[in-house]
């Protein structure tokens, strides 16, 4: 069994340095936990060295972001070679709030398919950014993982990973998650759509994490009753103590 997997989307927190190392202090305490579980952390890439020496025993680097753009001279860019030399071995892609300021799922895609080139697995993120009634939500998000995915062959497609991140769900109160009833139906949506674009062989290969207000208090019952392979953590990993219980409630599924 593959273990579960949990993401610190750091944003662009801590404010300094030293904020990031007094961090990185308390979370190696626990190492032995997070060991026992696939842990990546996207700090901002300003941090990415500081992690890669302090949190490479237990934990894996993640980017938020990665670039669609193929080799060539780009002002103010990192790009995915450098993510690369610094060990980052997971991408989100597609966040909603990339997606808030323009990204689109064509740019998306691209952005996918760069990562796969250069050896990183994207965590394509999804989700709808509001639910109705009569279910068109579900029809976003059809097109959205289509789009997101267009272009990716059965074989490539393997190294990709989900993020099934409402946008109506992020930055809210724990209470304000979506209720682990409703994300294990969109978890069997999501597979229903990946399964008639590659097949439930590959499909079922894909891992969904969930993201969206994930904390101490909702993350048992998320992995418990949604149907997810790990989950994708905003603000609740920027402390050590509520990242460790996030972590526990992983392994107590
Ligand atoms: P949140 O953020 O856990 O603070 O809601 C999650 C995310 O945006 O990835």
């Amino acid at each position: 069994m593959a273990k579960p997997i949990l993401v610190a989307n750091w944003k662009n927190h801590p404010s300094s340095q030293d904020e990031v190392h007094a961090l990185l202090k308390d979370l190696i305490r626990k190492k032995l936990l997070y060991k026992r579980l696939s842990v990546f952390i996207a700090p901002p890439l300003a941090y990415l060295e500081s992690v890669a020496d302090r949190a490479g025993k237990f934990a894996q680097l993640a980017a938020q972001d990665i670039t669609e753009l193929p080799k060539g001279t780009y002002t103010g860019v990192v790009t995915n070679d450098i993510l690369k030399s610094f060990g980052v071995k997971l991408a989100i892609v597609g966040h909603s709030e990339r997606r808030a300021l323009g990204e689109s799922s064509l740019v998306v895609s691209e952005k996918v398919k760069a990562a796969l080139k250069s050896g990183i697995a994207p965590l394509v993120c999804v989700g709808e950014k509001t639910r109705d009634t009569d279910g068109e939500h579900f029809e976003f998000l059809r097109m959205q993982i289509k789009e997101s995915l267009a272009g990716l062959s059965k074989q490539s497609v393997t190294s990709v990973l989900i993020a099934y991140e409402p946008s109506w769900a992020i930055g809210k109160s724990a209470k304000d998650a979506m209720p682990a009833g409703e994300l294990a139906q969109s978890v069997i949506f999501i597979k229903k759509v990946l399964t008639d674009l590659y097949g439930r062989k590959v499909a079922e290969s894909i891992p969904i994490l969930y993201g969206g207000s994930v904390d101490p208090s909702n993350a048992g019952e998320i992995m418990r009753e949604g149907g997810v392979k790990g989950l994708l953590v905003g603000r609740a990993s920027l402390k050590a103590k509520s990242f460790e219980e996030i972590a526990l409630s992983l392994l107590q599924k």
